[in-house]
């Protein structure tokens, strides 16, 4: 990389507990992930975003007629209207390193790494607030209400316990924590799925609103679950929780299938994992030795799995 040239970093995450409910001020519990996305940005005669392995690329001023690709085109224009003018064109090269849709902070972790490779092509120091703020502005492009869990995970990693607008509460595990995900192959819209829970809100406010408390009392006792080092109470926390996100409607037909596998293979929790309607299923192990069972049984009913380890 020459001189002029910028790399950044966005980590993906996984929701222990709450998504959804989050939106609506209640807690939620997510641990960020080595995987994410990296980028790198150098000086160039257009500003373009390219994604891999997407690949896609799109110009910030010029209007995409794929209405998925003028999302992304309009969301690196969000972010590039916060810089300086004249603005000096930049390159941006991406790589996911999770996939989209799936759950998983992709879109968060993108905007993240996109903007920390500018800044630093561009010298430009920024705070963590700032970072999770910009990320924010790109997030409310792709869909209109985000709780910022994903930004805040993008930026900082580790475990927290976030609540919208409020700051971030680390949590220290009592012991470390082994998940398997598995992926549903099915493409969830965050988008969708949180204008599905606004509707249902909207048609019957005092129902919502009562799933969401019971969701907020599961996350508080996870919370401690998880300090206790107490992992079969967290499992049982977890598999409360998917059943009240079923009751939602964001669960699928492949993710409780997933559920099914994980937990017959050992797991002592297993949910469906951010916005649902597809992507991710989350499951926990008693321990790491024991993801392999439960990622082999998941295999070999054709998702793809891989461990996620939360370390004491
Ligand atoms: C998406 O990862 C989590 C949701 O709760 C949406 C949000 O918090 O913005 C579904």
């Amino acid at each position: 990389m020459n001189a002029r040239a910028g790399e950044g970093h966005g980590h993906g995450k996984v929701i222990l507990l709450g998504e959804h409910s989050v939106v609506y001020g209640r807690p939620a519990i997510a641990a960020g992930m080595t995987l994410g996305c990296r980028a790198y940005a150098e000086f160039a005669t257009a500003d373009v975003l390219s994604v891999e392995p997407w690949g896609v690329s799109v110009d910030a001023a010029t209007v995409e007629a794929d209405p998925e690709r003028e999302l992304l085109r309009r969301a690196f224009a969000v972010l590039r209207e916060h810089y300086e003018s004249p603005r000096r064109a930049l390159h941006v090269r991406a790589t996911m390193q999770v996939p989209g849709g799936a759950g998983l902070g992709g879109s968060a972790a993108l905007s993240v790494a996109i903007v920390r490779a500018l800044d630093a092509c561009l010298g430009i120091e920024r705070t963590n607030e700032q970072l999770v703020e910009l990320s924010m502005a790109w997030e409310r492009v792709f869909h209109g209400n985000p709780s910022g869990i994903d930004s805040a995970m993008a930026v900082r990693g580790g475990l927290l316990q976030y609540v919208r607008g409020q700051p971030h509460l680390p949590i220290r595990p009592g012991k470390a924590l082994s998940f398997v995900v598995a992926n549903s192959g099915e493409h969830g819209s965050t988008k969708s799925m949180v204008e599905s829970v606004a509707r249902q809100h909207a048609r019957d406010p005092a129902k919502a609103e009562q799933i969401f408390d019971a969701i907020a009392s599961l996350v508080t006792n996870a919370k401690s679950a998880v300090e206790d080092g107490d992992h079969r109470r967290l499992g049982q926390l977890m598999d409360l929780n998917h059943t009240l996100l079923n009751t939602l409607m964001l669960s699928t037909s492949k993710l409780e299938e997933m559920c099914g596998i994980a937990r017959r293979a050992g797991a002592l929790g297993a949910k469906l994992t951010g916005g649902g309607g597809g992507g991710c299923m989350l499951a926990l192990a008693a321990d790491a030795e024991r993801t392999t069972a439960i990622a082999q049984a998941l295999s070999a009913a054709g998702y793809a799995a891989f461990a996620v380890e939360v370390v004491a």
